[in-house]
């Protein structure tokens, strides 16, 4: 199993934020953008609606829903202050809030659209995490989850460009190390679903990228 302390996993962040975006558009030659857009499309997102991103890094996502819904309202969390610092620059009016997502600062039923990429498979109480999104979300609002699925021949592949990117590029490659052991270990589709159903949401929409290397899901509650 692998050590994802809050402190651990939050050091690491802050250690990787100045290469974060780099090295992201370098493993997947941009492609992590497109795949992004083309999840979001899949949200209806009425006008003057509250969003929550969650696990936001760098503010891609309240980036790419700004593109198309310059109105939206958004509030992005994450627990990193170095991911943050680089959002603030990246994005604008967006509120960004310092947070652990195990322990969201809202009122129950705040927001009508939840969004969290790559983010759950960091958390160390995943459960919690999915509770919290559960409480703060209104009833049919839409959670957006989207990261890596399960899929043995694209797998390697990526395994293989991560490992050469990192070598290349990082002079500590424990992150990348850390990220292709995590992606291994986390749930498979059918699983993330079913802990989603267990913790009382309905299952949307699926759709796979890349061969299934990358999955998105949309919840309802
Ligand atoms: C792989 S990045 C994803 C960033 C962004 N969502 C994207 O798709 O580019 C994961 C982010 O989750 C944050 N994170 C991990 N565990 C967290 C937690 N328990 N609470 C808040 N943020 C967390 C990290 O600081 C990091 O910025």
């Amino acid at each position: 199993m692998i050590d994802k302390n809050p402190l651990k996993i939050r050091k690491m962040f802050d250690e990787i934020s100045s290469k974060y975006n780099f090295m992201n558009n370098l493993i997947s030659l941009g492609l992590h953008r497109v795949i992004k857009r083309c999840a979001i499309n899949e949200l209806e997102i009425p006008y003057g609606v509250k969003i929550l991103d969650c696990c936001t890094g760098t503010g891609d996502i309240p980036k790419l829903i700004k593109e198309k819904k310059p109105e939206a309202k958004i509030t992005a969390i994450d627990f990193s202050p170095k991911m943050l610092k680089i959002a603030r620059k990246n994005v604008k009016d967006v509120e960004f809030i310092q947070s652990d997502c195990t322990f969201l600062p809202f009122y129950d039923s705040e927001f009508s659209i939840i969004t969290i990429f790559f983010g759950l498979r960091n958390i160390e109480k995943r459960q919690s995490a999915i509770v919290e999104m559960k409480r703060v979300l209104k009833t049919d609002g839409q959670l957006l989850h989207l990261d890596f699925g399960k899929n043995k021949i694209p797998d390697c592949v990526f395994t293989f460009v991560v490992w050469l990117w990192a070598k290349i590029f990082m002079k500590n490659t424990d992150a990348y190390e850390y990220l292709l052991n995590s992606k291994e270990e986390f749930l498979s589709s059918v699983d993330l679903i079913k802990e989603f159903e267990h913790n009382g949401f309905r299952l949307k929409k699926e759709k796979k990228f890349l061969f299934g290397t990358i999955a998105m899901q949309i919840f309802t509650k």
